[in-house]
């Protein structure tokens, strides 16, 4: 018996514990090798986030590897390994232990395998055309902390997984997968489900377990299907053949129009407080993800048409690592309570009155980095600081 449960743990761990590499060849590396047929697509996903997954595009996301190796004493290259996992799932190492760290630390690394991998364009793109369009399989049996790369498998290059049953290509063959079009949700799970700090003890994200009904991802992520097409080389009749299609921009949280009439306001007075109340009615909890978001409430108190004084409250997550020091959520080892509003559920907040106030108006917004983070990673750019309306009410007191 006792080896039965042995054999069974190694076959768990040589299934879902490292994932095999299939290197891509040059004609299929990156989504430049698709734009003569599908530039439409190209040019949709290039403005999506999922495009600045890299290192090198997204401040928000490198300044947060550069902390966690600093305050880990790790490696820069062993964090970009470990984020790569959901960031950058093409990568060509998947796994380097706590050895690496001394060769790095006295240079040895330079241009060795694991260097090469980090610098290789098949990556540079992060999350492009050959992560979701190249996954064969997904192991939905594989425990929750197995994500990204390690939760799938890759095809062999040049065959492209998608919705369309009876698509026919002259670059490259085509199959059909469930997971684009019956379970689309299967795919957004392999990394957006559950993340967890860097050392694996706290849970920093879950969006799996708070989303509430099967409603698609894609038909809010990627809109309602139109009729369009996959791609506009000419094969049926010299024409490119009509299909529907959804559009390729996965806006979320970095994109205002996603955010406004996410959340619904209700505004009371009870006694000597002003009762806010945020309805959700997405399937996901405002703000999700574990990327230190935060809802602000201000509140502007009016004597008749005189603004008396104006209250902000921020709604977000904290984090702490060692001896109550203020982290990020990757580095931290203890988490506040979160204050996102539950999703298709509600949550109210009081603020006291302001002394001679008649009236009050509200704004909801939302901001994509907490005061705390922003400041700890120092980070520039003013996107992270922006507030984007949510929405708005007024009552009278
Ligand atoms: C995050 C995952 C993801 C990425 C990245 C991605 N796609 Fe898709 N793609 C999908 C999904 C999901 C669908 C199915 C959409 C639907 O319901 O029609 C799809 C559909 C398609 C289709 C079929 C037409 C359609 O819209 O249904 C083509 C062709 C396609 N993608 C090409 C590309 C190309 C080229 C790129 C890179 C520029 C790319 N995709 C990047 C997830 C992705
Ligand atoms: C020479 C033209 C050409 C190039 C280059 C090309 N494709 Fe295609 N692709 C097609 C055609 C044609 C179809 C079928 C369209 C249809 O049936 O409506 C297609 C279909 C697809 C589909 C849908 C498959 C399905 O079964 O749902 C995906 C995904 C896709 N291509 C991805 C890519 C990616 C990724 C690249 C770049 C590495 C690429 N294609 C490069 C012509 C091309
Ligand atoms: C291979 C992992 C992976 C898969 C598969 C994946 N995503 Fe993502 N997604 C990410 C990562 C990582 C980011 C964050 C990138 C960044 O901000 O630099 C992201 C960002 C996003 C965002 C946030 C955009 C914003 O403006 O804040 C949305 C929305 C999103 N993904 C939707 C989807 C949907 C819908 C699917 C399924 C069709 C999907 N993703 C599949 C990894 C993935
Ligand atoms: C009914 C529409 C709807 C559906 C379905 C939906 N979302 Fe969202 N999602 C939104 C809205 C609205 C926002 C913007 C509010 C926000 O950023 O919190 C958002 C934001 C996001 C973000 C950015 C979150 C952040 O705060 O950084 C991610 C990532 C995301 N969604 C992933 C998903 C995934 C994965 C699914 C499916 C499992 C999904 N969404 C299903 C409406 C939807
Ligand atoms: C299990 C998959 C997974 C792993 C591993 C992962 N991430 Fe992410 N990350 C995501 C997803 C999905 C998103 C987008 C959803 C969201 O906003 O939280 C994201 C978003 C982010 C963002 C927000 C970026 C932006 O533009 O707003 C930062 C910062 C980030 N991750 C840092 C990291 C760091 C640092 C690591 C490694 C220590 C890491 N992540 C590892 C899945 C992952």
């Amino acid at each position: 018996m006792k080896t039965f449960i042995v054999a069974i743990l190694l076959l768990g761990t040589h299934l879902f514990g490292a994932s095999q590499v299939v290197h891509l060849d040059k004609k299929y590396k990156n989504s430049k090798k698709c734009r003569a047929c599908h530039m439409h697509i190209v040019r949709e996903w290039r403005e999506s986030w999922h495009a600045k997954s890299h290192y090198k595009n997204d401040e928000f996301f490198k300044r947060s590897v550069d902390f966690t190796a600093k305050k880990k004493r790790m490696s820069k290259n062993r964090v970009k390994v470990m984020c790569a996992k959901c960031h950058n799932p093409r990568l060509e190492v998947t796994n380097i232990g706590e050895d690496y760290d001394i060769i790095a630390s006295v240079g040895l690394d330079k241009g060795g395998k694991v260097d090469k991998a980090l610098q290789s364009d098949t990556i540079k793109e992060g999350i492009n055309c050959l992560v979701c369009h190249n996954i064969d399989k997904i192991h939905e049996n594989a425990p929750q902390t197995v994500r990204g790369m390690d939760r799938v498998e890759w095809t062999k290059n040049g065959w492209m997984t998608g919705p369309l049953g009876d698509a026919r290509s002259p670059y490259h063959k085509t199959q059909h997968r469930d997971f684009f079009d019956k379970d689309p949700n299967k795919l957004c799970f392999v990394c957006h489900a559950y993340s967890h700090s860097i050392d694996g003890k706290l849970t920093i994200a879950s969006l799996q377990k708070e989303y509430k009904g099967n409603q698609k991802c894609v038909e809010c992520h990627m809109g309602p299907k139109h009729k369009g097409v996959a791609a506009t080389l000419p094969i049926e009749n010299a024409q490119p053949k009509p299909r529907m299609v959804r559009t390729h921009k996965f806006f979320g949280g970095h994109k205002k129009e996603m955010l406004k009439d996410a959340l619904k306001l209700k505004l009371a007075k009870a006694r000597n407080k002003l009762k806010v109340t945020l309805k959700n009615p997405q399937p996901h909890n405002i703000p999700t993800g574990c990327a230190s978001r935060s809802l602000l409430i201000e509140a502007k108190f009016y004597k008749g048409t005189k603004l008396l004084d104006t209250k902000m409250v921020e709604l977000t997550q904290k984090f702490k690592r060692k001896r109550g020091r203020a982290s990020i959520p990757h580095t931290a080892i203890e988490a506040s309570q979160n204050l996102s509003i539950p999703a298709k559920g509600s949550k109210t907040f009081l603020i006291p009155l302001v002394e001679g106030s008649n009236n009050v108006e509200v704004n909801i917004y939302y901001r994509l980095v907490n005061d705390e983070v922003r400041n700890l990673l120092k980070l520039k750019e003013s996107r992270w600081s922006e507030r984007f309306f949510i929405t708005s009410g007024r009552v009278n007191l």
